[in-house]
């Protein structure tokens, strides 16, 4: 023990992993949690979404083609609201599990305020600390105008108590694709809208973004870009070029904002653009209060949060942090991941000396075998360095961390050329991919 308290509001990936990271090495932990144990993420974001998407991929694949014959296909809405919220009490349970298997944190159930920079207020208690994470995440952003009765967030959506005959979705950004793919495979009718003339949000690679385009049109999506939404009411929604949209339900997408509380900001604590303001060792401008994960600047997601985590207690240990690339995922079928520069940003920073790869799945061994033959990967590299990877493809999700290895410690193309990658995997597009940065594909 280092006989020093720290006090963690909000228990998310954020907060859990603090709270854990905190008692290893010592700390008294409070942790405080107004609603269930891990936040978004565990509760109406990753896990369902993920837990809900995984049967419904078995409607993509042609068992029949495959020799395994099967009856047609049908949902079962309820079982699959069941098997989603297995999922879901498993994830929270072992939160609260691991959170108990600790002597040295104390949970509070409640809302946590912090008053100084030694002192929160939770259920009437006061509790002393020497430190203060604040971890309370963020929530669906919605402008006043579009604040109408009966509209959905994500948070509704995943509560899969309907599928809306209609369902049209404002904001093709991460959101609005994951939810109208979920949807679209239970069986509305669904469109996404978007102000930009791309999907999949703002800091999307091109030939990503094109090709989710073509994904998500060839599974029945409508898409309407470069459209701005004047006016919402309950079913209908009206476009600023006069178009109107009658539809069965409407959800929201249009980003997320920080959760800052009033006593966020009556503590004096700075913020600036709806974020929390941090220094290098993400601390706040009130001395020994830190911020992580969704409060502050860059993507909300929650391996970052983790990853603050696990910075802010190394800062308080002392210790180096090594800064990795953050890798993200859009989870569709076949699922699309990245990490580091885009081609647009690379070329603004480095010109037109950058060399891009690319190597499709349909080329690939695997890809042959199980038929997921789409998509491709991209890589973006300048005098012999990574500088951007993205995959569009099966399994892709699990095989994008390998580039934060490589980016991370700035290895050389050359060095990784002759890493060896298992035979047949889907894998071994990303080593054609590395190949082909000096022109040396083997398969195309
Ligand atoms: P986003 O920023 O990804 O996309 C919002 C989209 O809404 C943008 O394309 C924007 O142009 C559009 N938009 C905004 N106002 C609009 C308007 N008035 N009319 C039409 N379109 C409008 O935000 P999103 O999808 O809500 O996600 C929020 C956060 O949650 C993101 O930071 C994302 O990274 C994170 N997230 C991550 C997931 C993952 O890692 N798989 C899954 C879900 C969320």
């Amino acid at each position: 023990m280092n006989n020093k308290i720290i006090t963690i509001i909000g228990a998310g990936p954020g907060g859990y992993v603090a709270a854990i990271k905190a008692a290893q090495v010592g700390f008294d932990v409070n942790i405080i949690e107004k609603g269930p144990f891990g936040g978004t993420c565990l509760n109406i974001g990753c896990i369902p979404t993920k837990a809900i998407l995984y049967p419904l991929s078995f409607l993509n694949k042609n068992y029949n083609r495959m020799g395994i014959m099967t009856d047609k296909m049908k949902i079962d809405l309820n079982k699959l609201n069941m098997w989603k919220k297995g999922a879901v009490n498993k994830a929270v349970k072992g939160v609260e599990l691991l959170l108990k298997k600790y002597d040295n944190i104390k949970i509070y159930k409640g809302e946590g305020k912090l008053i100084n920079n030694n002192e929160i207020e939770v259920n009437g208690e006061k509790i002393k600390t020497d430190y203060t994470i604040l971890a309370m995440g963020s929530i669906p952003s919605i402008p006043k105008i579009f604040d109408v009765k009966g509209v959905w967030t994500s948070d509704n959506a995943l509560e899969l108590n309907e599928i809306p005959e209609i369902l049209t979705i404002i904001g093709a950004g991460v959101i609005g694709v994951e939810i109208g793919f979920i949807y679209n495979k239970l069986g509305s009718k669904v469109t996404l809208i978007d102000v930009l003339d791309h999907v999949g949000g703002l800091n999307v690679d091109e030939d990503i973004s094109s090709e989710l385009e073509k994904i998500l049109r060839g599974s029945g999506i409508d898409i309407k870009l470069n459209v701005k939404v004047s006016k919402i009411e309950k079913n209908k929604i009206v476009l600023e070029n006069g178009e109107v949209i009658e539809t069965s339900k409407i959800m929201l997408a249009m980003g997320r904002r920080a959760m800052i509380p009033q006593w966020v900001e009556e503590s004096g604590i700075k913020i600036a653009k709806n974020k929390i303001v941090i220094d290098e060792k993400l601390k706040t401008t009130m001395e020994n209060v830190f911020a992580i994960g969704d409060l502050i600047d860059g993507p909300m997601l929650a391996h970052k949060a983790m990853h603050d985590a696990v910075k802010v207690i190394n800062n308080l240990e002392g210790k180096e942090n090594k800064e990795y690339p953050i890798p993200s995922v859009i989870y569709t079928h076949p699922e699309i991941a990245s990490i580091g520069m885009i081609e647009k940003e690379a070329r603004e920073k480095y010109g037109d000396e950058i060399k891009i790869s690319k190597f499709p799945y349909s080329a690939n061994a695997r890809a042959n075998c199980t038929k997921e033959l789409k998509g491709f990967v991209k890589l973006i590299s300048f005098n012999n360095k990574l500088l951007g990877a993205h995959i569009v493809g099966e399994n892709s999700s699990e095989m994008i961390w390998g580039f934060g290895v490589i980016m991370g410690n700035a290895l050389e193309v050359s060095n990784i050329e002759n890493m060896v990658f298992p035979h047949p995997t889907f894998a071994e597009s990303i080593h054609e991919a590395i190949l082909g940065i000096n022109s040396n594909y083997i398969h195309i």
